[in-house]
């Protein structure tokens, strides 16, 4: 049993987007997370950190859910900026019944348990250098407040990991986000996703005042899952 990570699957069944157009990094992507799934096992859990189908609803985006319900293990999912299929928490949770989706659960506002480690997370924000547009600071307040309500779920758990799909933190940009309430609840390591191809070089990565940071979008990780916790 031990806890995993991946972020941007961006899986495309029926929504002809297909990431193999951003290069020979993407090549047969949707096979290689197949194969980056085979060694789990069905008691293990894998944090899917957003962007995970390119479906522009829920109907849309049937066959990407279908492929990771066939993955092995638990599979818990975060909203991604290019998430347009996402709806509301009864809506989803309808659907995966109707459709015997049985192995996704869904992250917001809420947490989830691996042992005695709680599984906190939202989307979360860009990093932008100006941060006055009232548009930037509405959204970035409205992510602040459902990682709190995923923290404060989370309140009585010595350890919490926080999963994210934007960068908390990023290279050359002053500007952070999320930071200062993962260190009010304590959070140690921080796992997020949504940096591709060259934005990889933007990426922080390991301990920064007290949280380890870890990069897990597919490309990044060979489109295998990474294990966060035996
Ligand atoms: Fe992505
Ligand atoms: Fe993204």
């Amino acid at each position: 049993m031990a806890l995993y990570a991946i972020g941007d699957l961006h899986l495309s069944f029926n929504s002809n987007k297909s990431m193999e157009v951003f290069g020979d990094g993407w090549f047969d992507y949707v096979n290689r997370i197949k194969l980056g799934f085979e060694s789990l096992e069905s008691t293990d859990i894998t944090v899917l950190c957003g962007d995970i189908s390119w479906g522009m609803s829920l109907d849309e985006s049937i066959k990407d859910f279908k492929f990771i319900d066939a993955l092995p293990g638990e599979k818990i999912i975060l909203k991604g900026n290019h998430d347009y299929w996402w709806n509301t928490i009864s809506k989803m949770n309808a659907f995966f019944e109707e459709n015997k989706i049985k192995s996704i659960k869904i992250l917001n506002n809420n947490c989830y348990y691996y042992n005695e480690v709680a599984i906190c997370g939202t989307r979360g924000w860009m990093c932008e250098d100006d941060f006055s547009s009232e548009e930037n600071i509405k959204i970035a307040t409205r992510e602040n407040m459902r990682l709190r309500s995923s923290l404060e779920a989370a309140k009585n758990a010595e350890t919490k990991i926080c999963f994210l799909h934007y960068p908390p933190i990023t290279k050359g940009k002053d500007y952070c986000n999320l930071i200062p309430l993962m260190n009010e609840y304590d959070v140690k390591v921080c796992v997020y996703a949504h940096l591709h191809n060259y934005g990889h070089k933007s990426a922080v990565l390991g301990i920064i005042d007290g949280i380890n940071y870890e990069l897990v979008s597919s490309d990044f990780i060979n489109f295998t899952p990474q294990k966060i916790m035996d």
